[in-house]
């Protein structure tokens, strides 16, 4: 035979698949046949009505077919979540930020030195994001490196792509035991990519050094070194509030602003996101699309802890790369609908204060939270659509779920309008199957 891919077909699913691509926000393909290979990568992807001559050429039988009310969109990515915060999430929403990470954070965090408590939140986190459509996170976890690690051997177990992060801190003035010394932060950091890195497919460590404020210039420096010679992605905070900003003017008086601190250590690559970003200037954002370092827009915990409203048209209009953060618990929601729709009301917002501004459309915010977070995370070699040769990382949607929460009135409606009702009404019990890498990862498997 003829076949393109050395890999077999796995899976052949028919109906409606719904992505963005570089060019289009919302793309939809009616009436489609897409081959996922042994590998679950995309193999091809045909006109149903050409199932004779590819089954032919691809040598698969079995087809399963999506029903009408039914669409594939690619997973959602969470440019940012912390997974150690997961067990307030949904309280302790009081306080601003520098406040609200004294009272509520670090002391939590300060727990997962207990591996049993840190499994049972992990566990619980990489199921509840799954579930809702996440296929891949890129987490913060604690200091911790065993507890970090587990993290990374959780999502591996459950089939989620990760990107996961030890924290590095060795400032702390508020809680002396949660903070590391530069020389265990650089240690620690060192042993945490040694165990990590390659140990499983999905899984990969992201340098984190939590945010200038909690980082000594050394320790910085160490930091942006040891990403620099691993090639490895890079997680922060930046600009999230004004006090922030301001107090980062105090500590790192001669730096230009605050990206020029992450800058000058080596911390701004095209493998580094950082979260928030709302006071951030021109000039600071002229340096972002320099170096290709993106922004993880996390409108829940942007509102919720009063910290500012990104400007997402503004960014993008700078062509600085941008997905969409949860950033649980700041956010109160594990949810990447729950982002999509915070991320249009905070656009809505910004229109009520300026009716002339460039309000987002779902159409784009659907694509930051797929192919843009992909993007974001530099993974969209790998993920963020459905184009051959890419992973399957996928979400089987049906939008007439038995008791979900979406009425079907006018049961006529195209596949523009369903995927519009899901963004905007939508939640897990329209997930019906979570594929990630071809493999279905959600309804889970029962173990034993
Ligand atoms: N800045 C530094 N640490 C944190 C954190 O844990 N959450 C948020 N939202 N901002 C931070
Ligand atoms: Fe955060």
């Amino acid at each position: 035979s003829s076949n393109e891919s050395a890999a077999g077909i796995a899976h052949v699913y028919r109906g409606t698949f719904v992505h963005a691509t570089y060019h289009t926000a919302v793309e939809i393909l009616e009436d489609r046949l897409l081959g996922v290979d042994t590998e679950g990568k995309i193999a091809f992807i045909g006109s149903g009505k050409e199932v004779d001559r590819l089954s032919q050429k691809w040598g698969f039988e079995a087809v399963t077919q999506l029903g009408q009310h039914e669409f594939f969109m690619p997973g959602m990515v969470d440019t940012h979540i912390h997974a150690s915060q997961y067990s307030y999430a949904g309280t302790a929403l009081d306080m601003p930020l520098l406040q609200w990470l004294n009272m509520y954070t670090f002391p939590v965090e300060a727990c997962y030195k207990d591996l049993e408590f840190a499994r049972n939140v992990y566990t619980h986190v990489v199921k509840r994001t799954l579930r809702n459509g996440t296929t891949t996170a890129c987490y913060f976890a604690t200091i911790h490196t065993d507890a970090s690690l587990l993290l990374g051997q959780i999502a591996n177990d459950f089939g989620q792509r990760a990107l996961v992060g030890k924290v590095c801190m060795d400032t702390n003035n508020f809680i002396p035991h949660y903070k590391e010394t530069p020389e265990e932060s650089e240690g620690e950091t060192n042993r945490f990519i040694g165990e990590l890195l390659k140990k499983y497919p999905l899984v990969r460590p992201v340098v984190t050094p939590r945010f200038a404020p909690s980082c000594s210039a050394a320790l910085l420096g160490h930091l942006g070194e040891i990403a620099q010679n691993n090639d490895l992605h890079i997680q922060s905070h930046i600009s999230e509030t004004k006090e922030e900003v301001n107090l980062v003017k105090e500590l790192f008086p001669d730096y230009d602003s605050y990206t020029d601190v992450y800058h000058r250590h080596n911390l701004l690559t095209d493998k580094t996101v950082l979260a928030h970003g709302c006071h951030l200037t021109d000039g600071e954002l002229k340096l972002f699309r320099e170096t290709g370092a993106s922004i993880a827009h996390c409108p829940n915990s942007n509102i919720s802890l009063c910290s500012g409203m990104l400007d997402v048209r503004r960014v993008l209009n700078h062509k600085v790369k941008l997905g969409l953060g949860t950033d649980v618990a700041g956010g109160y929601s594990p949810s990447m609908l729950d982002a999509v729709r915070r991320t249009l009301d905070t656009s809505k917002a910004l229109t009520i204060q300026d009716t002339q501004y460039h309000t987002l459309t779902f159409e784009e915010v659907f694509r930051l939270a797929t192919l843009g977070g992909s993007q974001a995370l530099s993974l969209d070699e790998n993920t963020g659509n459905f184009e051959v040769g890419k992973d399957f990382d996928a979400l089987r949607v049906n939008t007439d779920a038995a008791g979900g929460p979406i009425d079907l009135i006018n049961h006529e409606e195209g596949p523009k309008v369903l995927l519009e009702k899901f963004l905007n009404l939508g939640d897990d019990r329209n997930i019906v199957e979570v594929y990630v890498a071809g493999k279905r990862v959600v309804p889970f498997v029962e173990g034993p």
